[in-house]
């Protein structure tokens, strides 16, 4: 496309140029890339570079993560090498221009992994992998920026891993965190001073150690000193070099060439020739009961000299600390770390001209000025020209709010708009009296210098501390990196957590423009408005001058922010204050700025001005401004923004801290130090028992996840990471934007022609029949159909030829709309009656014959709530993608998707297609997490492209956006409910009446499943005589909501244990004194009639966990610290669970079948139903074939799932994958071992399947076993109320016990988790490697729900929280500062029948999340008797800041409390 034409005067200084720059060592020019794109479209565009993922598109996940390695320009440190992590989403592609772009598959390959991705790998630091190369990434610019050249210095602390929020940028939802962690944490060298070690010892030391735990695997690799022969290869394996470890697309605009200075650049600059060799073509390696032929080689590889090829390579090396050697701990060793054999930076971009350059086509333009001049021509001539700086505001407008910029300037390049002044340079500190940045200096650099600085400034430098304080909380380390002042300043956001404190401490701007020259603009009257300011169309700021106090004032700022979670969140409330004071302590002068108050960055000015002349220190003073700040905050209830109450205590709450901390820095007397402390973490530990007597040689061994190398490495590959199919186009969906409405006209034209779509799919293009789809019931159209019913269902699909076309058609569709009343809450459902059928009813005792009133009255206490849980957002990393290609021959369709549920997938693209399933090939290698959100809600985006890829005969491709993920595919249910409990005076349950209403959206799914496991889960683990349980399912207008870990479960022991509370409370009994009362005994009957079978450990996991954690001694100790303490209160809290297993009423779904296939090199093929999500099955399954057949974990393979190898499989879920699947991989191992078994007997037990198989081929015998297998004694049916002919619900319970305990803020609502700790019987773990970062993933993933993941719609039906921006998962900062995990010891399990008496793992300890909602429940119970508040507590989940502080009762709530006028709304809805 031709390029807009520019005026002549730019054309005269700009030159159309292609991009210059390096990609992972190698020189890229880059001729007219699309302007539309950012650094990660062109990335993803490269063939060999998938690694780097989308994970949001808004620099809220850190999927995308790169490290751009760039020369510093600052005085200080000027031409040295600095690595930054940015977020390839957002960063501008033309900024990448003179530097080196390193990602994840640049510093190493699973032939030869740099030392973090193989200890992320070895330490367990990946399940699904998704989130994987970002993390490394992050960590890889940690440790790279760790080490000094000048000074040849490495140092890395753990405050540096953990504190300094290195990797606040980053999300995982799958491991809890901690073993990523511990894998950073192998790279401090504190213990060697900081001096890298010069090693040649050590590394022989550390390989003698390497491997030796391994011994599941081939032979020759254990007890020698080389490759241990893992899949995906070893340690030692010899590294595979080779020249380009990328390869980029035959693309003619990109020319990739070696720089000749730059030998070297893109490899370790240290291997030797010698390390480079590949293994002999022809090599055997004898294994331990196998022996593969050519197919199979090991990687292992003598070095000419014999000694080891992988360690000798390196001359110093920074070891990694030894592996302890605790008996019963697997021994870890890794390949050391060598900052000599890192990438360089390329030495050509040393000499690297920078030259102010365009490109672009009529359509968008952008320009890269090196010099402020540049840049005020062009704003002369283009003042709506967009600046961007580090894009973190322009990029979310592009993508979420779709404004087009026809004219970008990129400004981060130019040197006078970056500079700083290093505070070495200050002669005399005491005659600084302002600081200066340049306007587009990157906020990490602005931290840095503000720590350095303020130090040495002391009291005088408050502001400047304050600067840094907002800056450590401020967006994620890849934003900061990246991200400026003046783009912040400019975007003047009503929250932005830098502008209070440039307002309270009286910043001045400098600005420029080509017609009035430098001029300068007082913060003070700067916002106009919500996002307007004073700063004129043509003009740049150029500077942001800070004041400092004249030597001998008394003055303190401070800033504060309160959002919901602590690291890389959008504030709630945001304030800086600064007060000056005369000599007798009286006021002189006083700022207090508030962000989240109002539409723009507000000054109390009214309190300001009855403050001025008053003495500081006195509680008249701080009484009266706290009456001032909630009167000149008059907030409505219904607020933009929401939270009214908790704002407005907000405010007052930080001045109060405000007030305490003057007084404490001045030393004007005596503070609480409560008062004034902010909750802040330590650095984290804990532990796994690691304990495993149950181990074989095989199965219970402590394997890595098979793909973790892979996915550490960029290599592991998700449905839109495949390669580009012939003529494959892409699809977008057409959205509701409605909650409830008519379609009046849906007007597909303005969608259609070039660079838009090609065409569409709605209705009209399936059956009516085949357009109704469901998992239980068919009640949910593909395509809407002349009504909408929530926000996010599909109306069509365009595709086109590139994704962002099609994204683009789909926004251009013109729909008209004729609202309708919507449902959005359960409360309005139930009023208006709105259920799908469901009326499933649970009894017990008095209850099966109708008569509970009997059992009431023989109640001496009786208690009655309504309790409520919100829902929960998946939020896996990889959202669903999907991928179809058809195949017109034989009229078929390979269907690749993001699924746990390749059947139904199956089921439904053939009932779209119309073809038989036999021509359906269902298709999933692994998905970047799916916790039940790919059940279902997956079939849809399948379905609709396989109608898209039948009518044009061309491969559909699909990845959803963030946004369209959260928006369609629903979430957990929330649920509601209304509950009586009847005890004995001494808390002995009696009876329980309850309704129970989920949330399920607009159609089905699986809510009434959902449902069925809610009221089965009621009882949690306590024995009530007397139930009546009825569920319902309300119909709402919200998504449809659908399987979520747990399934209903941790919703309904969320009830049990608000219950159970309830009563603890009303009879002054303590809480586990309760719960102990009524725990399930052995042969006692469950509501749904279950008996409590001779493997019931709860009690015995209570007791044990209770002294092995010393729960009563801390349990006094925290009653104690809260008679102590009025603003901190602590809690601690023990829950136990119990969690069925089996598909509960879906009987039919409790089967699976396997396919395993022994090839005659011995080499074994594993199919079998289930999916890989990151959870491990596949590892899991291979240990278990591995085992049965007698042969080492990597003679198997299981490539992927697929519908043509396994017909009918279940969906991956609740918890059973290795319970149905295993059984069935053990059945078909069973008969391959019968029929190998003269072999056996001829050739020895222990021969290698090699000769067995080749023996048995030539004897032609079937290698070949399908395995099949059906989950015995289950059959539960509903309404059967016959304990003699019921059948059990559930195959077993999976058990277990969390202890929390939390720190509160009780000014603010934040608090800490300080310690967790689990006890799980999981009966004979096949991997606890495996099991404990499922535990440990599922109780993060769990305390999220529980007390910080919070999903709102506004008031008209719209999803409001859809994207990491406005929804909160738990972080790094977020785990339990010690969290320690051990399985049930020395137990048999009786009556346990499955696969290696196994227990599924995956859901179980997810509800135990919630003994943080309870911990905090004390603590604020505390605070609440403190207050003299007498009622009854309800904290329904999630207990977030906001309810916890509202929850306190105090004097400053009191102020700040906003009642709800008549009629008067909230801003947001919550629909549980
Ligand atoms: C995930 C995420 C988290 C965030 N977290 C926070 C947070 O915690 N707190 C917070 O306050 N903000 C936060 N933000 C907002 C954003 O990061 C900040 O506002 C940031 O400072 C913007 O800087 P930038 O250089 O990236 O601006 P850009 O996006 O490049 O530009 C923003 C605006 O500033 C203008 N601009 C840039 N430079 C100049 C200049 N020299 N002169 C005049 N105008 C200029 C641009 O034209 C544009 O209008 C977050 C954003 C994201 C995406
Ligand atoms: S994809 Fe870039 S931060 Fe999420
Ligand atoms: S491993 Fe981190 S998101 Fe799955």
């Amino acid at each position: 496309m031709a390029t807009m034409e520019l005026h002549p005067s730019i054309t005269a200084v700009f030159k159309k140029k292609p991009l210059e720059f390096y990609l992972n060592g190698t020189r890229i020019e880059l001729s007219d890339p699309n302007p539309q794109w950012t650094l990660l479209d062109f990335i993803r565009s490269q063939h060999g570079l998938k690694g780097t993922k989308l994970g949001c598109g808004e620099g809220g996940c850190g999927a995308c993560t790169v490290v751009i390695q760039t020369l510093d320009t600052s005085q200080e440190r000027k031409g040295r090498v600095r690595h930054l992590a940015v977020n390839a989403c957002l960063f501008p592609l033309v900024g990448v221009v003179g530097k080196n772009v390193i990602t994840v598959e640049g510093i190493g390959n699973s032939e030869n992994p740099h030392p973090l991705q193989e200890r992320m790998a070895k330490l367990h630091g990946s399940q699904c992998g998704f989130c994987t190369p970002g993390i490394v990434m992050s960590l890889y610019a940690l440790i790279r920026n760790s080490y000094d050249p000048a000074t040849k210095t490495f140092r890395l602390t753990e405050s540096d891993v953990e504190l300094e929020g290195h990797l606040d940028g980053n999300l995982c939802r799958c491991t809890g965190y901690k073993p990523i962690l511990q894998a950073a944490k192998t790279f401090i060298t504190e213990d060697l001073k900081g001096k890298i070690a010069i090693s040649g010892e050590t590394v022989h030391d550390l390989q003698d150690r390497e491997c030796s735990e391994i011994s599941y695997m081939s032979e020759g690799a254990v007890k020698t000193s080389f490759s241990c022969g893992r899949p995906g290869g070893c340690c030692r394996d010899p590294p595979k070099m080779t020249k380009e470890s990328t390869s980029l697309s035959p693309d003619s605009s990109v020319k990739r060439s070696r720089d000749s200075s730059d030998t070297g650049s893109l490899e370790h600059v240290s291997v030797s020739e010698s390390a480079i060799s590949t293994p002999e073509e022809d090599e055997t390696v004898s294994v331990s009961g196998t022996t593969f032929g050519k197919p199979m080689k090991s990687n292992e590889k003598e070095s000419p000299d014999g000694s080891q090829v992988e360690g000798t390579k390196v001359k110093a090396g920074i070891d990694a600390p030894p592996p302890k050697i605790d008996s019963g701990i697997p021994q870890y060793s890794f390949a050391p770390y060598s900052t000599n054999t890192e990438l360089i930076f390329p030495p050509a971009l040393r000499k690297f001209e920078n030259i102010p350059l365009y490109y672009g086509n009529s359509t968008h333009i952008w320009l890269r000025p090196v010099t402020l001049e540049q840049l005020l021509l062009v704003k002369g001539v283009y003042p709506s020209a967009k600046l961007v700086g580090g894009a973190s505001e322009v990029q979310i407008e592009v993508r979420f709010k779709n404004l087009s910029f026809p004219i970008s300037v990129y400004v981060s390049d130019i040197e006078a708009l970056r500079q700083i002044d290093d505070p070495n340079n200050y002669e005399d500190l005491d005659t600084v009296n302002e600081v200066i940045f340049g306007a587009n200096l990157s906020l990490t650099d602005i931290e840095a210098f503000c720590k350095d600085l303020s130090r040495k400034l002391g009291q005088r430098g408050s502001v400047l501390e304050a600067i840094r304080k907002q800056l450590r909380y401020f967006a994620g380390r890849q934003i900061r990196n990246v991200a400026s002042l003046a783009g912040n300043i400019a975007t003047a956001s009503p929250v932005s957590d830098i502008n209070p404190v440039l307002l309270a401490c009286g910043a001045f701007l400098a600005a420029e423009s080509k017609t009035r020259g430098p001029f300068g603009l007082e913060m003070s009257d700067f916002f106009t408005g919500y996002r307007t300011t004073t700063l004129p169309a043509d003009a740049v700021i150029t500077h942001i001058h800070i004041p400092l106090p004249e030597l001998g004032v008394t003055e303190v700022t401070k800033a504060y922010k309160q959002s919901k979670r602590k690291d890389d969140d959008i504030a709630i409330v945001t304030a800086a204050f600064r007060v000056q004071l005369s000599w007798d302590g009286l006021i002189s002068n006083i700022s207090l700025a508030y962000g989240g108050m109002a539409p723009r960055t507000i000054e109390a000015k009214s309190t300001k001005r009855k403050l001025v002349g008053k003495k500081w220190h006195s509680s008249t003073t701080l009484d009266s401004a706290m009456a001032y700040l909630a009167h000149e905050f008059d907030l409505n209830f219904g607020a933009p923004g929401g939270m009214a109450t908790y704002r407005k205590t907000l405010a007052i709450s930080l001045f109060f801290r405000f007030w305490h901390e003057v007084i404490s820095d001045l030393k004007l007397g005596e503070v609480n130090q409560d008062l004034i402390t902010e909750i802040h973490r330590s650095i984290s530990s804990g532990s796994r028992d690691d304990n495993n007597p149950h181990e074989q040689r095989v199965v219970g061994k402590q394997i890595p996840h098979l793909s973790a190398l892979k996915q550490n490495t960029g290599e592991a590959q998700y449905v839109d990471d495949m390669p580009p199919q012939d003529r494959e186009l892409f699809g977008a969906m057409v959205l509701s934007s409605r909650a409830h409405a008519k379609l009046v006209e849906v007007d597909w034209s303005p969608a259609i022609g070039p660079g838009l779509a090609l065409g569409y799919v709605d209705k009209h293009s399936i059956s009516k029949e085949a357009n109704f789809w469901g998992s239980i019931v068919k009640d949910e159209p593909f395509f809407a159909d002349g009504e909408v019913f929530s926000q996010g269902q599909p109306i069509g699909l365009v595709y086109a030829e590139t994704a962002l076309q099609a994204q683009a058609a789909a926004r251009a569709v013109r729909i008209v709309y004729e609202d309708l009343p919507a449902i959005l809450t359960i409360d309005e459902a139930i009023e208006a009656k709105s259920f799908f059928k469901h009326g499933k009813i649970l009894k017990k005792g008095a209850a099966i014959e109708d008569k509970m009133d009997k059992a009431w009255e023989k109640c001496e206490r009786v208690f009655e709530g309504t309790t409520r849980i919100g829902g929960q957002e998946h939020f896996y990393l990889e959202t669903n993608a999907a991928l179809i290609i058809p195949n017109l021959e034989d009229k078929t369709f390979e269907v690749w998707s993001s699924t746990q549920n390749t059947m139904e997938t199956q089921e439904f693209v053939s009932q779209v297609t119309g073809v038989p399933s036999h021509r359906v090939n269902a298709r999933v290698k692994r998905m970047g997490g799916a916790f039940g959100g790919k059940e279902s809600r997956s079939v849809q985006l399948a379905c609709l492209l396989a109608v898209a890829a039948k009518k044009e005969g061309r491969p559909m491709r699909c990845m959803l956006n963030r946004d369209e993920d959260m928006m369609t595919t629903g979430q957990r249910h929330p649920i509601q409910a209304r509950w009586k409990v009847g005890c004995t005076s001494d808390g002995k349950l009696l009876a329980l009446e309850a309704d129970v209403y989920d949330n399920a959206g607009f159609s089905q799914d699986m809510s009434g499943a959902v449902m069925d496991r809610c009221c089965t889960h009621l009882d949690n683990c306590y024995e009530i005589p007397n139930v009546l349980i009825r569920g319902h399912v309300c119909k709402t207008n919200t998504h449809s909501n659908t399987a979520f870990r747990g399934f209903g479960g941790p919703q309904s022991m969320f009830i049990t244990e608000t219950y159970m509370t309830a009563i603890a409370e009303g009879l002054k009994i303590p809480i586990d004194e309760l719960r102990h009362r009524n725990l399930y005994k052995e042969g006692q009957l469950t509501p749904f009639l279950q008996k409590i079978d001779q493997d019931w450990h709860v009690p015995l996991l209570l007791s044990q966990i209770r002294e092995e954690t010393n729960y009563d001694s801390r349990l006094a100790t925290i009653q104690k610290f809260n008679s102590q303490h009025k603003w901190r209160k602590r809690g601690i809290s023990m829950i136990p669970t119990k969690f069925g297993l089996s598909f509960a009423t879906a009987l039919h779904l409790n089967q699976a079948g396997a396919s395993v296939m022994i090839y005659a090199d011995g080499s074994i093929l594993l199919h079998h139903g289930g999916t890989e999500m990151g959870q491990g099955l596949y590892t899991k399954m291979v240990q278990v074939a591995a085992q049965e057949l007698n042969v080492p974990v990597d003679a198997i393979f299981t490539p992927d799932s697929t519908t043509y190898q396994i017909a009918n499989a279940s969906p991956t879920a609740a918890s059973s994958g290795s319970d149905l699947n295993g059984m069935a991989i053990k059945d078909a191992c069973d008969q391959l071992n019968a029929r190998l078994a003269p072999f056996r007997e001829k050739f020895g037990k222990d021969a290698p399947m090699k000769t067995l198989a080749h023996a048995a081929y030539l004897e032609r015998v079937n290698l070949s076993a399908n395995g099949f297998w059906k989950m015995p004694r289950i059959g539960y049916t509903w309404g059967n109320y016959n304990t003699e002919t019921q059948k059990p619900m559930y195959y077993y319970f999976t058990q277990g016990v969390a202890i929390s305990e939390i720190e509160l803020d009780v000014l603010t609502g934040s608090h800490t988790v300080l310690r967790t700790d689990i006890k799980m019987d999981i009966g004979r773990s096949i991997n606890p490697a495996i099991d404990y970062g499922q535990i440990e993933g599922a109780f993060v993933q769990g305390l999220g729900l529980f007390t910080m993941e919070e999903s709102l719609w506004m008031q008209d039906g719209r999803l409001a929280t859809t994207g990491p921006g406005t929804y909160k998962i738990p972080g790094f900062s977020d785990i339990p500062q010690e969290f320690n995990v051990s399985f049930l010891q020395g137990v048999e399990w009786g009556h346990l029948r499955s696969i290696q008496s196994s227990k599924g793992v995956g859901e179980p300890p997810l509800f135990l999340g919630a003994s943080v909602l309870f911990a905090l429940r004390m603590a604020v119970m505390s605070a609440r008797e403190d207050n003299g508040v007498r009622e009854p507590l309800v904290l329904d989940s999630p207990a977030t800041p906001e309810r916890l502080r509202l929850a306190i009762g105090d004097e400053i709530l009191k102020r700040g409390t906003v009642v709800q006028k008549a009629g008067e709304k909230g801003f947001f809805v919550s629909v549980a």
